[in-house]
């Protein structure tokens, strides 16, 4: 898989067009891309493309958006040779390369993310897919890009809980992966230092592409991607389903990443004044989030729901030292309460 770093992905679209001369260039954007960043792409593209456009937000990830694309590419007389540009956050390259793999079985797609989050994680792996009656992610493909742009100077405009959902993904690279690249990320969510920013990013992309070329359908390590979704993930299902106060996905994984920590300490003699600087750098950042114990019980019976369970059991990925996980490890309810009053207390 190729990725081109700022300035040098919009050479490698041009050039891309220019030896390939695709039929047609549509580019996909949703309502905040389409103002913030396809500007950008405009000034510097040297092709003639169309815009298709939907609503932004994961709750749009449907097949009814799905289907309006399809519907755009239909009237425009798109072809098997043409290219799709998915510029956006991880719903439009979710939603724009299922529709470009499954459109006349398949044409051109580059994923050009504009959230943190899609950087180093949504567009990066060739999961594709939509969401499908309220469950997420039921429905999709595991298809590569052609390739992938990484342009910082679109996260200008990203609004700041947004960009702290993708720096969570991040913390999780340098937790399962990295223990230097976990130092240095502490390092910034104090100092802020936006000029390293672009080398976090891509040190990120680099953590996760090598995770994902080893074991591209997940049947192995890809899994120690998940190290705090578990959790994270009944998390945000409860509060966004059954409570008023929405959560995005990253502050959920950040909550989630505390209890795994602690799971690590239970389970896999992971240090506890790990697991303590692990919940001090995060509810530095992310806020603390009260949850009562029906709320405690609630969010434990969702875990039956999650994707990795085998057999009825849930499987957790945990952490043996700080940049190193293990996966397919179960843990008793008692600890996963137990995880709760320590993230609480
Ligand atoms: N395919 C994968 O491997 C993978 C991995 C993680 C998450 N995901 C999916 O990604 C989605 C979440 O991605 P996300 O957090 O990027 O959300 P998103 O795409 O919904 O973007 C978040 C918000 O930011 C706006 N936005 C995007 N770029 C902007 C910019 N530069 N300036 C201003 N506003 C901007 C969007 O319009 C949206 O309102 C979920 O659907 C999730 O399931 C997929």
């Amino acid at each position: 898989m190729n990725f081109y770093y700022e300035k040098d992905g919009i050479k490698a679209i041009n050039e891309f067009i220019d030896t390939q001369k695709p039929s047609q260039v549509i580019v996909l954007t949703d309502d905040n891309t389409q103002k913030y960043c396809l500007p950008t792409l405009k000034q510097q593209i040297k092709h003639k493309f169309t815009n298709v456009n939907i609503k932004d937000g994961d709750v749009n990830k449907n097949l009814e958006a799905l289907s309006s694309i399809w519907q755009h590419l239909l009237e425009l007389g798109v072809d098997r040779k043409a290219l799709m540009i998915n510029l956006g956050g991880g719903v439009v390259t979710d939603i724009g390369g299922f529709a470009a793999v499954t459109f006349k079985r398949g044409i051109d797609f580059i994923n050009v993310p504009t959230t943190l989050l899609g950087m180093v994680d949504a567009a990066i792996g060739g999961k594709n897919g939509i969401n499908f009656k309220d469950a997420k992610n039921q429905i999709g493909t595991i298809v590569q890009p052609s390739f992938i742009w990484i342009n910082s100077e679109f996260l200008t405009s990203l609004p700041k809980d947004e960009f702290m959902s993708g720096f969570a993904e991040m913390l999780k690279h340098g937790l399962i992966s990295d223990a230097q690249y976990w130092q240095d990320l502490v390092a910034y969510s104090r100092n802020n230092d936006m000029e390293i920013l672009p080398d976090l990013i891509k040190a990120s992309v680099q953590i996760k592409q090598n995770i994902v070329e080893i074991d591209p359908n997940e049947k192995s390590v890809r899994k120690i991607l998940n190290f705090g979704h578990t959790l994270g993930h009944a998390i945000e299902s409860y509060m966004n389903y059954q409570q008023e106060n929405k959560i995005s996905h990253g502050y959920a994984v950040a909550i989630g990443m505390i209890l795994g920590a602690y799971l690590s300490y239970k389970n896999e003699n992971f240090k506890i004044t790990d697991v303590n600087t692990i919940k001090d750098v995060i509810l530095k950042n992310y806020p603390l989030i009260n949850f009562d114990n029906p709320a405690i019980e609630k969010i434990i019976d969702l875990l039956k729901y999650d994707k990795k369970n085998e057999n009825g059991k849930v499987q957790f990925v945990l952490l043996s030292e700080i940049g190193k996980a293990v996966y397919n490890k179960e843990v008793s309810l008692n600890d996963i309460k137990e995880a709760f009053e320590y993230y609480l207390s």
